[in-house]
């Protein structure tokens, strides 16, 4: 079992870049392999979840070439040879592993095909909520079985169906419900439309008119015509601003440092970390150097004292990955911090309410826990302590940041969940550990096959 072992940094100057992002990087290799021809997909997220779904695509027909790897992870650049909407019998239940965006992204694709698939996935994803996928897609004409342990829970059994297009007004804000019905709805004669209740993150869409697949918009209303044929595109995943949320906090919080990270994703849906660090005190540049199709640039960081904030509850839903590190940020603050209006946190990879304010405590953080979130009294000095990641990859990270605060040594425990979101995290921790700041201690090794 590997852990990390944190103790406190007195500086920060780096520049570097991180990994692909997660998010887009399932939907390339979904889209990918829909497409009528081959596309090429760079700085593809070589991470556990990603790779599932890139797996499943190949169990469902499509193949690929690797161009170029990560190495000891997987592949970071492929030809995907996609089948232009024909997917073909997959020979056995498919892996979801650890990701509720692959599950439910690979149930929407699903739904309407002449065959029967079985998704199934890892303890923590068999016991998430799929109930908001099964609903809308049932409403198509979908026929899923739930067979977990918990109702409405993974193994999922999807049974062949013809599919009838819907207006879905969505009850939670969610991309992978969003994107679900609308890979559904590729599959249905006519026009699916989804209603979001509000703004969440919108790569599907806009990676859809990459493919030039056209689908209409109108404020939080989305429409796509079915049978459409995706057309063969090449696709450049910029970084994850989710992985690099945990550099960025590390950076805001200590008074001195500056931090530069590239070519990361900067797509406004994903960005409301960055307006909250800002207002924390942080000394924040976001250069954008490319604005079609996913945005993309720099992100300059210089660190200070923070204060506490109060989290708007629209932004709660282009941030509610980066919760965990903003709330590591809150302890390092001086002042309260108020998050609420996440509940959603509670079905993530774990219940990320109760596993943050555990570990908080665990440091000596003054914590409230609400139902729908928690208030921190920031200022309060963080003590090394022995954490787990509760298996949770966000976990695990945010809490390395908070050990690069506290006294004495902090160690987390549990911590092979970080290759389901960021491959090479260890690497770029220890060489800020070690106050490396050459080029050479963060690049990640790659291997060129091309
Ligand atoms: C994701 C959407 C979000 C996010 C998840 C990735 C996506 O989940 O938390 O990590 O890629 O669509 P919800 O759609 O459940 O909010």
């Amino acid at each position: 079992m590997s852990e990390f072992r944190v103790t406190a940094i007195s500086s920060l100057h780096a520049e570097f870049s991180v990994p692909g992002d997660k998010s887009m990087s399932h939907r390339a290799a979904i889209l990918g392999s829909l497409a009528d021809g081959d596309c090429v997909i760079r700085n593809f997220l070589p991470s556990e979840d990603c790779l599932n779904t890139l797996n499943a695509m190949r169990a469902l027909g499509a193949s690929y070439h690797v161009l170029e790897e990560l190495a000891g992870y997987g592949p970071s650049g492929l030809r995907i040879h996609g089948q232009a909407m024909k997917l073909s019998v997959p020979g056995a239940p498919i892996d979801c592993g650890n990701s509720g965006t692959g599950m439910r992204l690979l149930a929407g694709l699903l739904a309407g095909q002449p065959f029967a698939t079985e998704l199934f996935g890892d303890a923590s994803l068999s016991s998430r909520p799929m109930g908001r996928i099964t609903v809308p897609l049932e409403k198509m004409g979908a026929q899923i079985e739930t067979r977990g342990e918990k109702p409405g829970c993974a193994p999922l059994v999807i049974h062949p169906a013809k599919l009838t297009p819907i207006t879905y007004d969505m009850p939670v804000a969610s991309a992978q419900v969003k994107s679900a019905v609308l890979l559904a709805g590729m599959f249905a004669d006519g026009l699916t439309t989804v209603i979001q209740p509000a703004e969440t993150r919108d790569h599907t869409e806009r990676m859809l008119a990459s493919f030039q697949v056209r689908t209409r918009q109108d404020g939080h209303t989305i429409s796509i015509q079915g049978g459409q044929v995706p057309a063969a595109c090449d696709f450049t995943v910029p970084g994850d601003i989710s992985s690099a949320a945990f550099w960025l906090v590390a950076a805001a919080a200590l008074p001195g440092s500056r931090l530069l990270i590239k070519d990361v994703g900067l797509n406004p849906t994903r960005t409301a970390i960055l307006k909250v660090l800002s207002r924390m005190g942080a000394h924040l540049t976001e250069v954008v150097h490319c604005a079609q199709g996913e945005p993309i640039g720099n992100l300059e960081i210089h660190g200070a004292s923070l204060t506490g904030t109060t989290l708007l509850a629209s932004e709660i839903p282009n941030l509610i990955d980066e919760i965990p590190v903003i709330a590591v940020a809150a302890a390092l603050a001086s002042g309260r911090t108020v998050i609420r209006n996440a509940r959603e946190l509670r079905v993530k990879e774990t219940d990320r309410i109760t596993t943050v304010v555990s570990n908080l405590r665990a440091m000596g953080a003054e914590v409230e826990e609400f139902e729908d979130g928690m208030e921190i009294q920031g200022g309060h000095p963080l003590h090394g302590a022995e954490l787990d990641s509760f298996g949770d990859h966000r976990i695990a990270m945010a809490f390395a940041i908070a050990g690069l605060f506290a006294t004495g040594q902090t160690v987390i425990r549990n911590t092979e969940c970080v290759n389901t979101s960021y491959p090479g995290f260890a690497h770029h921790l220890e060489a800020i550990l070690h106050h490396r700041s050459d080029a050479a201690a963060f690049s990640l090794p790659t291997l060129s096959h091309a």
